[in-house]
Formats: structure tokens, C-alpha cells, sequence
């Protein structure tokens, strides 16, 4: 389904709070995180998973198991996920038969346990795990078959410092890195890929389809379900991209 305005990406029983409300579900949201963790492991889509301090913990929201679930693993081929976290998409796309996995991360401590977890489920021969903003740390020519990134979508305000690894995980500045995402996610598939984002209704979904515009892409919408995130209801969607 195409989705022409911005309005119909966020048609959902669930209305958008306004920015501020955002902001403070963001905030809540980092604390849920990153306070007095004290689990070292999860379990999800059947595995056991090590979960390191101010990773991003696939258990307090289900986007992690629906994207992944949701996702088109490129079986034989190639897949990027940009924003690991743990690692749980990333391993279990090469165990799910994917050839060559990237997974990158801005916070060093998501490399680490995505690291852990690939050698813990036997796949660190086929999941390379980089510390990169975006795209920055891969080489100029390098494609995939598949590009994604459950993206941090509550967007912080331009004044925003960041002095958490974990606030990484809930909040981009400015949309600035869904601008890159989408500007420059084309570019780095092979000629038959896809690039997706995981997107959900805590997001600004306006802001998203006019940096689609801006960037000459269009946003189609793959999948989506509404399920409770802690105290509120959310609407997960994933989001193809295409010129
Ligand atoms: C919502 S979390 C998703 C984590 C994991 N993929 C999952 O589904 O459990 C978003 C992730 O994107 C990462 N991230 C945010 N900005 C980034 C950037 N500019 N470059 C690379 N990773 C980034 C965060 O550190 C965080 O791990």
C-alpha cells in the first residue's frame, strides 16, 4: 500500500501525542532502559540472548520481535542492520540462512553484545559487527540485498546533547540520521535490494514523509499492528523505501 501523506502513516487507533508529550515518553522511555537493569540475559523468538548495560533491551517494547519477524531475509544474499542494539535481527537473519550479515551501531556497547550474541548462537562467521554512525564506517562501494534499521524515532529537539549511550536508542536530533537513512539508504543496495525502517507511532511521521520528499523517496508501508509499549498503546509499522 502507498502512502501518499504523512497523515496516513500515522492512521492508527493511536492519535500522536504533540512533541513535548513525545519528548517526555522519550525520556521515560530511556529511564525504563537504562535504570537499575539488572537482567544480563532475555529471551526472545525462542533464544536465550546476553544483554549488555545501555543496550537497548529488546524486551521492554515488541518492535525488535515484529520487525524481525516481519523482515525478508535475504536468504544467500547480504543484509545490513544499521542500529543493532543486541544483535537479536542481525543473528537471527544468519541464522535464518542470510550469507553475509553487517550490523553496525553508534554506541560501542551495541557492538559488544551484538558481538556476544553471534558467538553465542554460532553465526560470528557470518555477522560482522561494526562501531559506525550510519553509514560512515562501511566502504564507499559496499551494497546489500537488504538494508534495516528499527530507527530511534522520537525526535529530539534541535538543543538536544546526547549523554547517554542509551538515549542513542530512543532519540534522533532533529531527524537528522532518518535524513541520512532515507537520502542515502538507495545507494548502498545491490540492484535488486530493498531498504525498510522500522517505524512506529511514537515517531513523527510528518517530519519523515517530508524528508522522504526532500530526499526524492517514496515510503510505502509492509506490515503493521498495534500492541502496548509499557503504558501506551503503539502502532509498529514497516516501512519500505523506495526511489
Ligand atoms: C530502537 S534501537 C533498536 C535496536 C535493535 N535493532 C533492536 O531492534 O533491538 C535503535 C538503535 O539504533 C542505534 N543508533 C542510533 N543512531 C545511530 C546512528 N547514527 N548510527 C548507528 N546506529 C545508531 C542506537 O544506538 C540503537 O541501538
Amino acid at each position: 500500500m502507498a502512502i501518499p501523506h504523512a497523515s496516513s502513516l500515522v492512521e492508527s487507533s493511536v492519535p500522536p501525542p504533540d512533541g513535548d508529550a513525545l519528548f517526555d515518553v522519550g525520556l521515560r522511555l530511556v529511564e525504563r532502559h537504562d535504570g537499575g537493569r539488572e537482567a544480563r540475559e532475555f529471551e526472545l523468538l525462542g533464544l536465550r540472548w546476553d544483554l549488555v548495560p545501555q543496550v537497548f533491551a529488546p524486551v521492554h517494547t515488541d518492535s525488535t520481535e515484529l520487525f524481525t519477524e516481519w523482515l525478508p531475509f535475504p536468504v544467500g544474499g547480504s543484509l545490513l542492520e544499521v542500529g543493532c542494539g543486541a544483535g537479536v535481527t542481525a543473528v537471527m537473519a544468519a541464522l535464518a540462512g542470510c550469507a553475509r550479515v553487517t550490523a553496525l551501531d553508534i554506541n560501542p556497547e551495541a557492538v559488544r553484545n551484538t558481538e556476544l550474541n553471534a558467538v553465542r548462537h554460532g553465526v560470528a562467521d557470518r555477522v560482522r559487527v561494526l562501531r559506525s554512525d550510519l553509514y560512515d564506517a562501511l566502504a564507499p562501494g559496499e551494497r546489500f540485498d537488504v538494508v534495516f534499521w528499527n530507527s530511534n524515532v522520537i525526535c529530539a529537539p534541535e538543543e538536544f546533547v546526547y549523554t547517554r549511550p542509551m538515549q542513542y536508542a530512543i532519540f534522533d536530533r532533529s531527524y537528522a540520521t532518518h535524513y541520512r537513512y532515507l537520502r542515502d539508504g538507495l545507494t548502498r543496495l545491490t540492484s535488486s535490494g530493498r531498504l525498510f525502517l522500522g517505524f512506529n507511532s511514537l515517531g513523527d511521521a510528518e517530519r519523515l514523509h517530508s524528508l522522504a520528499a526532500e530526499s526524492g523517496v517514496r515510503i510505502t508501508e509492509r506490515e503493521r499492528t498495534t500492541r502496548r509499549a509499557g503504558d501506551v498503546p503503539v502502532t509498529f509499522q514497516l516501512l519500505e523505501v523506495a526511489p
